[in-house]
């Protein structure tokens, strides 16, 4: 039976009910990138609700703009911004000669990996660049800058202890009370998958100041319901 078109009040159910509609969806799914939907899911629903406190979302780790999407879309709901922050030159997992290495991320003029173009592209295909500011620059020295509450912290940058760490310690601190902090990659076991994002988020469980909300798959959510990090 053919699906029924999706009215002007399924969207706003779908809103109120934390999933993005389906042209958000849609831009999501085209876009390069390696998160599953049911983690998009997740991370959309933590974003929209961290929207309405009216503080930005801030997102560590842009890659080609697939999870900045999400949070765009739900600051666009809510009339706040998403920051995103990457160097552009990819982790050490995207290198050429390593498994998420895609060769047509390379700059040939200047034979590094560049994902910025490909970013922007994404955005603009979502309609979505009027919602995002992006840094373009390493993490802990855009942390070092940055000085305001944050609704949400959302960490998917480098993945070795150095990077996720200094992730943790640079932007964790500036989620307000009652915000929300997502990891992702985060694998118990570590037959799964480094163990740098989950040693940040047992930290962050262990510290006090953060409780866990929801686990989907690799990406955790946790609210911050402490002072100490
Ligand atoms: C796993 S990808 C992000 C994927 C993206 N969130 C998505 O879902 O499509 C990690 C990104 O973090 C960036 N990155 C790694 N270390 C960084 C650092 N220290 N500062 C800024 N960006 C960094 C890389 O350039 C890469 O684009």
């Amino acid at each position: 039976m053919a699906q029924a078109a999706r009215t002007t009040a399924d969207r706003t159910e779908d809103r109120a009910a934390g999933r993005p509609d389906d042209g958000v969806l849609a831009s999501f799914e085209a876009a390069k990138g390696f998160m599953p939907v049911d983690e998009g899911l997740a991370l959309y629903a933590a974003a929209a609700e961290a929207a309405r406190t009216g503080l930005p979302l801030l997102e560590v780790g842009t890659y080609c703009g697939r999870s900045t999407i999400l949070l765009a879309a739900a600051a666009r709901e809510a009339g706040t911004v998403a920051v995103t922050v990457d160097h552009h030159r990819g982790s050490e997992e995207q290198q050429p000669g390593w498994e998420y290495h895609d060769a047509g991320l390379v700059d040939p003029e200047v034979g590094l990996m560049d994902t910025l173009p490909a970013f922007r592209r994404t955005l603009h295909a979502a309609g979505l660049e009027d919602h995002v500011v992006a840094l373009v620059g390493r993490s802990p020295q855009a942390a070092a800058l940055w000085n305001r509450p944050v609704g949400l912290v959302f960490i998917d940058g480098g993945h070795t202890d150095e990077h996720a760490t200094a992730d943790y310690e640079g932007w964790a601190p500036h989620v307000a009370e009652g915000g929300l902090l997502v990891v992702h990659d985060v694998f118990p076991d570590p037959a799964d998958g480094g163990q740098a994002p989950y040693r940040i988020y047992r930290r962050a469980l262990e510290s006090g100041a953060f409780t866990e909300v929801s686990a989907t798959r690799s990406l955790r959510v946790l609210r911050r319901t402490g002072a100490g990090i």
